[in-house]
């Protein structure tokens, strides 16, 4: 609701409230859960990448509940929670597989090997898909975040009035980077439209906007995906972050998957926007891969790469 009234995330209003919610959420949780704190195995807290302030806040709580009992303490690499997500299903894949990761802050393909080993093989190269969602829905006159607002505002709509670009990112050798995203071009072509139809005094048909937008959007999604997994000759794709929660881009990647022959795994609705869920199933895979925890230097920092997140793990701690 705070982050509604001002179209976004302010990073001090974010830590401000994490800071003063956090004591009664984690209260909340313990007697939820039924446990009592000494039989947790351990504690963990997103440390990268993110707003310093928030990560500290969280960090710090962590950091601290873990030292009462002497728990172990995990920094956690928050795309890796992700990633992890899709595990809290009842039956996660098997490895490798290749994971399309679409939130707020990231649109990437990420191939998954075992032991949680990654490699990144697509992303945009300016706005997250989610980032587009918020800023066109804003354009919309419709309320943060943006894409809960415009899927259902694009239930009523036409997604093939208005023709939007699938953005592409050229590669200076020639030709296009095949699993890169571009989304700024398309959210330009959005404000255009919008701007035409002004002029032209019409009343803005925001829900077939809303449903071309959400469309194309999709659309691009589920062609560098599949195009990815067939061309790394992987079987499964997985698609996790607060985007995969939208219904036309899980109907459109089960359509296109089943044509290709492609075991498609989603991370539950419920679980794609649950940062404390997700943060304790990678502490989880974590745990049972290395069987350690992070140095007690380890702090926090606003960016670090999914690639080298096993340093979060070694001592001397990276940050
Ligand atoms: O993964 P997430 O909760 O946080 C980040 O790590 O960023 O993702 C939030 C993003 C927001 O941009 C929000 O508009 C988008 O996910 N989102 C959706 C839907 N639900 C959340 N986008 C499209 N359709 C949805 N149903």
């Amino acid at each position: 609701m705070m982050h509604a009234k001002w179209g976004g995330v302010v990073p001090e209003i974010a830590s401000r409230l994490h800071l003063e919610t956090l004591p009664y959420l984690i209260e909340e949780a313990i007697s939820d859960s039924g446990l009592s704190f000494k039989e947790f195995d351990a504690v963990a807290s997103t440390v990268t990448p993110g707003l310093a302030g928030a990560l500290l806040v969280g960090f710090v709580t962590g950091r601290t509940l873990a030292q009462l009992p002497s728990l172990p303490f995990l920094g956690i690499h928050r795309l890796e929670g992700h990633l992890a997500s899709v595990h809290l299903s009842k039956e996660p894949p098997e490895f490798p597989y290749l994971v399309l990761l679409v939130s707020g802050g990231h649109t990437e393909l990420i191939r998954v090997e075992r032991d949680s080993q990654f490699q990144r093989l697509g992303r945009s190269h300016d706005d997250a898909a989610g980032e587009a969602f918020d800023k066109v829905a804003r354009l919309l006159g419709l309320t943060y975040p943006g894409g809960p607002a415009i899927e259902k505002l694009a239930q009523t709509g036409d997604p093939k009035r208005f023709s939007l670009p699938k953005g592409r990112v050229s590669n200076p050798q020639g030709g296009f980077f095949p699993y890169d995203f571009s989304f700024s071009g398309l959210k330009t072509a959005m404000m255009r439209q919008v701007q035409t139809l002004q002029t032209e005094r019409n009343h803005l048909p925001l829900a077939d906007l809303a449903a071309s937008f959400q469309e194309v959007v999709a659309e691009v999604l589920v062609e560098r995906s599949v195009k990815c997994t067939l061309e790394q000759g992987l079987k499964t794709l997985v698609i996790v972050g607060g985007v995969a929660a939208n219904m036309r881009l899980r109907q459109m990647m089960l359509d296109c998957a089943s044509i290709h022959g492609i075991d498609l795994f989603m991370a539950p609705k419920t679980f794609c926007t649950d940062n404390a869920a997700m943060i304790g199933s990678a502490a989880l895979m974590r745990l049972e891969s290395i069987k350690c925890s992070s140095s007690i230097r380890l702090g926090v920092s606003p960016r670090w790469t999914l690639e080298q997140s096993h340093l979060l793990y070694q001592s001397p701690a990276p940050f």
